[in-house]
């Protein structure tokens, strides 16, 4: 594929969570607190390992939910330590079993090894331990066993962790985060990482290692960003960051902004309706400090000064929820900046061969900012010689630090595997810059960019009342779940909304949804229509000047006339609306684009109730994990 860069890409990825911690408090204690606030990651079995006092080394690792770990460690506790790690895991490689968790065992049991990711030539590397080692024994069918056996002879060898852990890095492919500790060698903890992720947490006599920031802002606020093939060595005092050659190398630090409590459940039913109820704030703290005197402050950007000043083109990507936030943003930008504006899945764009050059800015939008798909595809660009901006969540992500400037979305952690609070932070974050690139083009009076943030900042309290509305919707929610099929409209910004309401329906409530375009309607899907098929239609203001209203009733029209039951979000007293639908959720007056940071909240919390009515977990649906970082 001439002309195509290379970007190397691990095929297949698991999806876990990784602490590491070494100080005075109790491990088990802090491993199981990080773990808990990982747990998104990977769900589908959980493992510790701590080395007491006495130097020993124990493990516990259960399939099934972080909880079974927890019961078990209560009723049969191990010895505590200083020093230790834990693991949540996601299984994509060799079946979720007590066998297959992690941590697995090296140098007759005293190394123990998790990690977070795959080892592609696993195969190769356990014909030569087992031609140099034929005395060694697999407990389970994973790769991560073989490093772990091969990290243990390296360390018979060189009797040093790190030494040991160097050794083995460069032996293997593919993708990988890994931590180890030795009995030999309490207070010590060695990480090591190769696209996939892994922040430090520094402490006051103790360190901490974490797949995410998440594993230890119960602990610590400040944390250390490290690189692509870096290696790590924490104790309780030190820490020292090399790369795979052993040479020091700069890290940044970096100070965590989320609060520990935000990633709590307080006392709600479920992470996912503490982060609906979140999303006034996630909107007005994405503003906080971004709007000085009617005009767009992205100090951020400043990297990007002279990019934005000369490019052409804009290409927005991101995977599912993020990539309808992408989608909203396209109608904005468009619509601000007069700059055309494609919007594409990572994993499309990718492979696609796009045409890029030095004035295509590249957008990336993501939550977690760890997304396999969509860092390999900022990547991709980047190696393309287009500039890259990225809409993160997560501060230190990979996809922050492969991009050229980054907009951090300040919704605080969302534990929830469906997104929520994050979705309105991005298209929040997507509107300030759409407003920026306005301002510096010169295709909106500073009049109208004032307007636009007001009408935005005005959106927390609007989204306030919308909530309000919780108790309706979970009625009708209850009231439909048996329902196996729902069908969701929009047009224009409405679109997005209609494909992210089915998204939501299908992976909580398991139930087949899709989203259509209204106008597509006649182009084949009304014929799915039938007596008694419930659809949402996501309806725009009758006072917008897109003279979309009188469209979007047609289209209720033409369903409610073949039998459909409509379920219709609408602004407050939208009698045009109301003689249609069989009933309404209502949305408070507002601007064009303001509509759609509303109209995503009724079908989220549909959704959720739906899930719940039906006794599903709402916080981890089945199959899934939160940061995907497969392929
Ligand atoms: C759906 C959902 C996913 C994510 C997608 C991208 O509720 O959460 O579709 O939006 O996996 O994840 P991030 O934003 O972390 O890149």
């Amino acid at each position: 594929m001439a002309g195509v860069p290379s970007v190397a890409y691990p095929r297949i990825h698991l999806m876990c969570g990784i602490v590491g911690y070494v100080g005075d408090k109790s491990t088990i204690d802090v491993l199981l607190g990080g773990l808990r606030r990982l747990e998104y990651r990977g769900y589908d079995s959980a493992g510790v390992a701590v080395i007491d006092s006495e130097g020993h080394l124990s493990t516990r690792k259960h399939a099934g939910k972080l909880q079974v770990l927890v019961d078990d460690l209560a009723n049969t506790p191990i010895p505590q330590g200083a020093t230790g790690i834990g693991h949540t895991r996601w299984a994509t490689h060799g079946g979720p079993t007590d066998e297959n968790a992690h941590p697995h065992l090296g140098d007759d049991g005293k190394l123990a090894l998790i990690h977070n990711g795959i080892i592609e030539n696993f195969q190769e590397l356990k014909a030569t331990l087992l031609r140099d080692h034929p005395e060694t024994e697999f407990t389970s069918e994973t790769d991560t066993e073989v490093a772990a056996h091969m990290v243990g002879y390296a360390y018979r060898a060189t009797k040093n962790l790190t030494a040991a852990m160097r050794e083995v890095v460069s032996k293997l492919h593919g993708a990988f985060t890994l931590l180890a500790v030795h009995s030999d060698q309490p207070g010590v903890v060695v990480g090591a990482r190769r696209n996939s992720p892994l922040v430090i947490g520094l402490g006051d006599g103790e360190n901490f290692l974490g797949s995410d920031v998440a594993a230890f802002v119960e602990h610590t606020r400040r944390a250390l960003a490290i690189g692509q093939d870096q290696i790590v060595t924490i104790t309780p005092t030190e820490v020292v960051v090399t790369d795979f050659g052993g040479n020091t190398v700069p890290t940044e630090e970096f100070e965590v902004t989320w609060d520990a409590s935000a990633a709590e459940k307080g006392g709600w039913s479920s992470f996912m309706a503490k982060e609906i109820t979140e999303q006034p704030e996630a909107i007005a703290n994405t503003l906080l400090g971004r709007v000085v005197d009617g005009k767009v402050n992205l100090p951020e950007l400043a990297a990007l000064d002279e990019t934005l000043g000369k490019i052409d083109r804009l290409i927005i990507l991101g995977c599912g929820t993020a990539s309808y936030a992408g989608m909203v943003g396209k109608y904005a930008i468009e619509r601000w900046a007069r700059i055309p504006v494609e919007v594409d899945l990572s994993h499309e764009f990718r492979y696609r061969e796009p045409v890029l050059d030095d004035r295509t800015l590249v957008v990336s939008i993501s939550q977690s900012g760890e997304t396999m798909d969509t860092l390999m595809a900022v990547k991709y660009a980047t190696a393309a010689g287009a500039k890259t901006l990225s809409i993160c969540n997560t501060q230190g992500a990979t996809i922050a630090r492969e991009s050229d400037a980054v907009i951090y979305t300040h919704a605080g952690p969302e534990v929830a595997v469906a997104s929520t609070k994050a979705l309105v932070a991005q298209v929040t974050a997507i509107y300030l810059l759409g407003l920026h690139l306005a301002s510096i083009r010169g295709t909106l009076s500073a009049e109208e960019i004032r307007t636009q943030l007001e009408d935005l900042q005005e959106a927390p309290d609007k989204l306030r009342t919308v909530l309000e509305q919780h108790d309706e919707i979970r009625e009708l929610a209850h009231w439909m779940s048996d329902t196996r099929s729902v069908l969701f409209l929009g047009r224009h910004v409405g679109f997005p909304v209609a494909l992210e309401g089915a998204l939501k329906l299908k992976e909580l409530a398991y139930i087949h949804a899709e989203g259509f375009a209204a106008g597509e309607l006649k182009h084949g899907p009304i014929a799915l229509i039938e007596p008694g098929q419930p659809v949402f239609v996501v309806v725009p203001s009758p006072r917008g000047t897109d003279s979309m209203h009188p469209k979007i009733v047609s289209n209720i029209q033409e369903i409610r006339a073949r039998g459909a039951r409509v379920l219709a979000i609408a602004e407050v007293g939208d009698a045009a609306v109301l003689p249609f639908a069989d009933q309404v959720f209502a949305i408070p007056p507002s601007s064009t684009f303001i509509e759609p940071l509303l109209a995503f909240v009724p079908l989220q919390i549909f959704a959720m109730e739906l899930a719940a009515a039906k006794g599903l977990d709402v916080d981890q649906p089945r199959n899934l994990a939160k940061s995907v970082t497969v392929e």
